[in-house]
């Protein structure tokens, strides 16, 4: 069980492209695949991309668990480890929804995603795999593979007057309560 430190926005190990993984199943990406489980986890993440833990790797991991109880109406996603992923947008649909981000600890924000997409990758072991999916989801795909090419949540805010402190959107009513 190893917990990682999360690197915090303005480190500028955050901006680099990640450097895609060759050779799979080996001790190191297994130690890596298994820190980020360790630290999602202990974070209670809906997701953790490796360039968080400051290492310079294609990998992101999220999903698993019961609910997320700072996104109390997504639909469960499977616990997913994502190698080297590709992303291709199905249909136009694009829709706002209300971000967090380990790295950006205490703040929401409204970030416009597609609505629906197909993503690949292969899983530590170097299978090959390919999904279909919507919602909270895609939006958790699309924000983890954002973190492998140097983009955080901020960076694609709908609008800077939809970006707060939780506490705060909270009692302006602009994000609905969340049990603690
Ligand atoms: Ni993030």
């Amino acid at each position: 069980m190893t917990v990682r430190a999360v690197l915090r926005l303005g480190d500028s190990r955050l901006r680099e492209m990640a450097q895609p993984v060759k050779d799979f199943g080996t001790p190191q990406l297994l130690e890596l695949c298994s820190d980020l489980k360790d630290t999602m986890e202990a974070l209670s993440g809906a997701g953790l991309a490796a360039p968080q833990i400051g290492v310079s790797s294609r990998v992101v991991i999220f999903g698993g668990g019961g609910p997320n109880p700072r996104y109390p109406d997504a639909l469960p996603v499977p616990l997913t480890l994502l190698i080297n992923p590709e992303l291709k947008p199905i249909g136009e649909g694009r829709s706002l929804g209300w971000e967090g981000c380990l790295s950006v600890p205490g703040l929401r924000g409204q970030v416009e995603r597609c609505n629906r997409l197909r993503y690949c990758g292969w899983t530590p072991e170097g299978e090959w795999f390919e999904r279909s999916v919507e919602g909270f989801h895609a939006r958790v795909v699309q924000h983890e593979c954002d973190h492998l090419d140097g983009v955080l949540f901020p960076d694609r805010l709908h609008t800077p007057q939809a970006f707060g402190f939780i506490p705060e959107l909270e009692q302006s009513g602009m994000i609905p309560m969340v049990p603690s």
